[in-house]
């Protein structure tokens, strides 16, 4: 029997990106079935790579090379669905990868499930953008992608507690911020299809952020620490990019990420 992080290991150096997430859902489902079973899997330890293997496609370009397309024409959509199908890779990655590589920190049970079931709707994210690219003759791989994806995980690779305040609370809590504009452009366009997917994927995303400051909390807990100032240190120690608003502020307070988390970093950002 194999244990989770060796199949954590397995998903993330699988490189073409339908072959990874029908291995992750695989091992999720036998995750959970042997929860269910009362007998987990062994959580175990295993070597998670550098990167995760990927596809020879797409290319990847710096972020100030990627073409820029308006939402108003389907080839602009196209690309818009191609660059978040590309952030549902990098997110199954992520999910797998937090799994295997922190596995000398003892969690409870529960961690894992929270992780195993982010890493499978992540899965499942990147398959439904994916039929929605192939829906309209395209697919994923078919133009250039962001490179660079995985700097925050090799930020983080020794910080499980930054791992977690990057991440979930900062990139993922970003996704709920922009996600209703990004299904205003597809329901206007009449195209139902990518409307439901990102529906999908928005409910969804606020449960991978919610993990993200449960679990933060819980570690903050065993140290005794104010986790709002131990989230302000990681991130300014290891986000590089900008807080900034708007804030959906509602969605975020949904997942357990109150303001008085973001809003000093979007403030200290802003005088820069
Ligand atoms: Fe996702
Ligand atoms: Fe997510």
């Amino acid at each position: 029997m194999k244990t989770l992080a060796e199949m954590a290991v397995e998903v993330l150096n699988t490189a073409d990106g339908r072959g990874k997430t029908a291995l992750g859902r695989r091992y999720a489902a036998e995750w959970f079935a042997s929860r269910a079973a009362g007998q987990p899997l062994e959580i175990g330890s295993a070597t998670p790579p550098d990167r995760p293997a990927r596809p020879a496609l797409p290319e990847l370009l710096a972020p100030r090379d990627m073409p820029r397309r308006r939402t108003g024409t389907l080839a602009g959509r196209l690309a818009l669905l191609h660059a978040v199908a590309h952030i549902e890779l990098n997110a199954v990655d992520l999910h797998w990868d937090i799994i295997a590589r922190f596995t000398h920190i003892p969690m409870p049970p529960g961690f894992y499930d929270d992780w195993v079931k982010a890493a499978d709707e992540e899965c499942k994210h990147f398959n439904l953008l994916c039929d929605c690219l192939e829906a309209h003759g395209s697919h994923y791989g078919a133009l250039p992608a962001h490179a660079g994806m995985w700097q925050a995980a090799a930020d983080t690779r020794d910080d499980f507690l930054g791992r977690l305040a990057v991440v979930p609370m900062v990139l993922e809590a970003r996704g709920l911020d922009v996600t209703p504009q990004m299904l205003e452009v597809f329901r206007k366009a009449g195209d139902e299809g990518a409307a439901a997917a990102l529906e999908v994927i928005y409910a969804e995303e606020v449960g991978h952020v919610a993990y993200g400051s449960k679990w933060f909390n819980f570690m903050c807990g065993r140290t005794n620490e104010d986790p709002k100032d131990v989230f302000h240190a990681l991130v300014r120690r290891y986000f590089h990019g900008q807080l900034k608003p708007p804030f959906n502020e509602e969605k975020r307070a949904e997942a357990g990420l109150p303001p008085d988390f973001y809003w000093p970093l979007a403030d200290e950002a802003g005088q820069l």
